[in-house]
């Protein structure tokens, strides 16, 4: 194909701006798919992605478009994820890009994904062009979000396209933007393959199927290729596109998106940003590749049935297959018993897992709470990462330790901004800039991850009635005061609840844990002492009195089915619980502890 009719671009929005209806509207448009088959949503294609409104798995789309300039281009359509979580995603479709939408809602306007995605795609040298969503909204107000794009971001909107991707409004106008405003691909069809693998995935028909964007060079069907760094050599079985359906095709040529198969076993085996290269020509040299993506949350999940430790396992597996970023390893709990120590690109990608696993392999699980990665500096002059709590070598054998730090940036209205800042400052936030765009302020905050694991989306979700929007980086580490906080309940230690905190913050901490455990766990025939602990240190303490009646004593007379009813919820209770020497801790003990008021 002709280099000057390709078209290689993605879409960057702020999640819920519209991204996927756009790029459904795309496809719709160019004829990809006709109306019976144009599923709802057809990019996000995940069951949870599709019931969460979020793009998780990167996707691709090729499209025919006839422009007005009376010539069919081949676009290519990158979907990226728009969540913090996934920044690692974005940053390896742009790569493949040279253009991108910048889609914002005109009824909303710029938000701090907004911001975090366009950035990244400037870094990569993309073209922008900005496109105004939502204009069918009464709400809307274009004029204010151009002005805003070009304030805040600070690239010119003059240019920007007006369009609603639900009525389809001006879509047309946008294919015509992204042949004439987007540069074309360069690279050499004569010179020896390079191309870029953007992603791997398992497919149950297919086996691991590669997403490839190539650079210079051919491939086609029978090739032996390389892989430059894992240094791994396949041939070539099927070339193909997706319109979104998947189509064979004879060779990809520069500039061109597509996908290979090649009888590789595991997506493991695949590694993202790698060049693929022709064996017989070989590349002199790789294209520069990406960083390996980053767990910064680690948790314990364990079968609450400890007979489906085995299923847990399997079920791991198999979503590793799909989805390499996450890890994980065998781990035994005093508590708990076995299962595994995980770790994850962030919290929601943590849910997102926790969630699967629960509703595709029907596992019911405890997560302990959500760790980040401390850098613990021995007396000895060793180093250790601490993933684990558990973990915690002797006081008496550390020197200092580390925590991460992040750099967060939150857009809100002006009204909730004082409790937003508060909320910062308690997480032990060190404010770094306040701007204004309009009666949005902008903050940017320095805080410790570790703050942050624990429900800070939500709280800033709930204080901002939904209002504010989040994003943040990893910046680096810095040592703090931190300590092992211990809770024992009925005075045995409950390994699965301990975790590491500040210390000037531990005992409000171990109070609210105590708290809450209280009201958590049920009464039984004899008195419960709740301590948190630091060392042999008890610093915050509850009693649960012993029980005296039946529950159902306080159902009067025959109403039989409430009772029923009570025994049965009773029942459904046991099954979630998990014992403790004498004492019976619910499942939701766990999870509902973990949160912070
Ligand atoms: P993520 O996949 O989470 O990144 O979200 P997204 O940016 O892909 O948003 P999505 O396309 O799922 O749209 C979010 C919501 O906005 C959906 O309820 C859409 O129906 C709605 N929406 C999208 N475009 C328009 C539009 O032009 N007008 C109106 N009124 N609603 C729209």
């Amino acid at each position: 194909t002709d280099l000057n009719r390709i078209r290689n671009f993605s879409i960057v929005a702020h999640i819920d701006h519209g991204k996927s209806t756009l790029a459904d509207r795309l496809i719709q448009f160019t004829g990809g798919l006709s109306n019976r088959e144009m599923k709802e949503q057809v990019l996000d294609n995940m069951e949870i992605e599709r019931e969460r409104g979020i793009t998780i798995k990167a996707q691709t789309v090729r499209l025919e478009y006839k422009a007005q300039d009376g010539e069919t281009y081949i676009l290519n359509l990158m979907d990226t994820p728009g969540h913090v979580d996934f920044a690692y995603e974005v940053s390896r479709c742009l790569a493949a890009c040279e253009g991108a939408l910048l889609v914002v809602d005109a009824s909303q306007g710029v938000e701090a994904q907004t911001l975090a995605n366009v950035y990244q795609a400037i870094d990569a040298g993309l073209e922008i062009v900005p496109v105004l969503n939502k204009v069918d909204l009464p709400a809307a107000e274009p004029d204010r979000v151009k002005q805003q794009i070009e304030d805040v971001i600070g690239i010119d909107a003059s240019d920007a396209i007006p369009i609603s991707a639900k009525t389809g409004i001006n879509i047309d106008a946008v294919l015509e933007a992204v042949v004439t405003r987007l540069p074309a691909p360069k690279g050499d069809p004569k010179a020896p393959l390079k191309a870029l693998l953007i992603d791997s995935w398992y497919d149950a028909y297919l086996g691991v199927v590669v997403l490839v964007r190539i650079v210079d060079g051919e491939l086609k069907k029978g090739q032996k290729i390389q892989m430059m760094a894992a240094d791994a050599y396949y041939t070539v079985e099927r070339v193909g596109v997706f319109t979104p359906k998947q189509v064979s095709v004879d060779v990809l040529g520069p500039g061109e998106v597509g996908f290979i198969t090649a009888a590789i076993k595991e997506v493991a085996d695949t590694q993202v940003g790698d060049t693929i290269t022709d064996e017989k020509r070989p590349a002199s040299e790789a294209l520069p590749g990406f960083k390996p993506a980053q767990q910064v949350v680690f948790c314990g999940l364990f079968p609450v049935d400890a007979a489906q430790f085995e299923d847990l396992r399997g079920a791991l597996s198999k979503l590793h297959l799909n989805d390499a970023s996450f890890t994980y390893e065998m781990e035994t709990s005093a508590a708990l018993g076995f299962g595994f120590r995980c770790g994850f690109l962030g919290l929601l990608h943590l849910e997102i897992i926790q969630e699967r696993l629960e509703r595709e392999f029907n596992l019911e699980m405890i997560a302990t709470a959500p760790s980040v990665i401390y850098r613990i500096h021995l007396t000895d002059g060793e180093v250790m990462e601490l993933h684990n709590p558990a973990d915690m070598p002797e006081v008496t054998k550390i020197d200092k330790i580390e925590e991460p730090w992040i750099r967060a940036t939150v857009m809100v209205p002006d009204e909730y901004l004082g409790s937003v800042l508060k909320l910062c400052q308690d997480r032990r936030g060190e404010q770094i800039e306040l701007t204004y765009a309009g009666n949005r302020a902008m903050v940017i905050y320095r805080l410790p991850l570790n703050e942050v694991v624990f429900d800070f989306y939500d709280r800033l979700k709930s204080i901002s009635r939904g209002y504010a929007s989040f994003d943040y980086h990893l910046e680096g580490y810095h040592e703090g005061d931190l300590v092992k906080m211990s809770i024992l309940v009925n005075d045995e230690p409950v390994d699965a609840l301990s975790m590491i905190v500040n210390r000037q913050r531990a005992e409000s901490r171990g109070r609210g844990m105590c708290e809450k455990l209280k009201d958590l766990i049920p009464r039984h025939l004899f008195k419960i002492p709740i301590q948190a602990a630091i060392g042999g240190k008890v610093i915050a303490r509850e009693t649960i009195s012993a029980m005296r009646k039946d529950v159902t004593a306080k159902c009067y007379g025959g109403d039989i089915s409430r009772k029923r009813k009570l025994l049965d919820k009773q029942k459904e209770g046991k099954k979630k619980m998990r014992q403790f020497g004498k004492v019976d801790i619910p499942q939701e003990a766990f999870i509902a502890a973990l949160k912070m008021d």
